[in-house]
């Protein structure tokens, strides 16, 4: 659930971009729809053989694919268990995470989990292939987008590495988007966003689900930011073991409160979530934190 859903309201260009990419040309032929059948593995959805239900599931607002599960170990050859690892992300929740990012026409953007590459395409469309920065630690997920990119001419710089450390060669950033979910926000990401920038991460929360957190950073690695939406999100490679929220910054009893209303300030030293905070318009997110 988003605090102010709004669809493409206010953002015009958004909707030309995803008129203008085609979803399914990023897709992969063979992709496992996300809720188990009654066997408890997930369907496979084969292009091929089922090219129409393909199609659909390609562009249902609500509905990410997965497109790796276990880190690839599991071969996409029928229906399958484990853990996802990798997925195109839903068309509903790019919308919100894009619109909350905010790009200018050529902001520098960093993106981190570049996935099939159809988010970073969304965001050449703003920004153009020279200001976009995408990470991706896998590296034949990295190598696929690339071409999937270059196939509608498009070339933004794909990398592949670990993009908790962000990539500092292009640093600072206007913006920096992660659609991999994080426990703690990595330092890096805060000593590159520049004075005024603004970083969109899904950030793990004891509400049951991610928080969809954007923040503004100080420029000297700090942050603040207010949770827009209610997500969830594949997290990071390195953060998938849990840990107390307590350790994370998070206050006790927190889920008792409305997650609308919380505050949270990170840097090098950790985060810290503060209830009571009604930073954003009732209207839509306006300001600066
Ligand atoms: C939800 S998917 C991204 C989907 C993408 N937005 C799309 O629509 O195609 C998350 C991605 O983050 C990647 N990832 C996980 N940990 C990472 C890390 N430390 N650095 C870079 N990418 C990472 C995963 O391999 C996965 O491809």
């Amino acid at each position: 659930m988003s605090r102010n859903p709004r669809g493409f309201a206010d953002c015009s260009w958004l909707r030309e971009a995803f008129l203008d990419v085609p979803r399914e040309h990023f897709v992969p032929d063979k992709v496992w729809w996300p809720a188990p059948g009654e066997d408890g593995r997930y369907p496979l959805i084969d292009r091929a053989e089922k090219p129409w239900a393909w199609l659909k599931a390609a562009y249902r607002p609500g509905a990410a694919l997965i497109t790796q599960i276990d880190d690839g170990a599991v071969s996409a050859t029928g229906p399958a268990k484990g853990a996802f690892t990798s997925s195109i992300s839903s068309p509903g929740v790019i919308v919100e995470l894009i619109r909350h990012l905010d790009p200018e026409p050529g902001d520098s953007i960093l993106e981190i989990g570049t996935g099939t590459g159809y988010t970073t395409a969304l965001l050449v469309c703003r920004s153009g292939s020279a200001k976009v920065i995408t990470v991706e630690i896998d590296a034949g997920l990295a190598a696929r987008a690339r071409a999937c990119l270059r196939a509608l001419g498009m070339d933004p710089h794909v990398v592949t590495g670990d993009g908790e450390r962000g990539h500092a060669d292009g640093a600072p950033y206007d913006r920096i988007l992660s659609t991999a979910s994080v426990r703690q926000v990595p330092a890096a990401w805060l000593r590159q966003l520049r004075p005024g920038g603004v970083l969109v991460a899904p950030l793990d929360s004891p509400f049951g689900c991610d928080l969809m957190v954007r923040f503004v950073g100080d420029g000297r690695g700090r942050a603040v930011g207010i949770p827009v939406a209610q997500v969830e999100f594949m997290r990071v490679r390195s953060q998938r073991v849990p840990r107390s929220y307590e350790e994370l910054g998070w206050p006790a009893q927190v889920n008792s409160m409305p997650w609308t209303g919380l505050r949270i300030a990170a840097d090098a030293t950790g985060q810290r979530v503060t209830a009571g905070a009604a930073l954003g318009g009732a209207c839509g997110w306006q300001g600066r934190v």
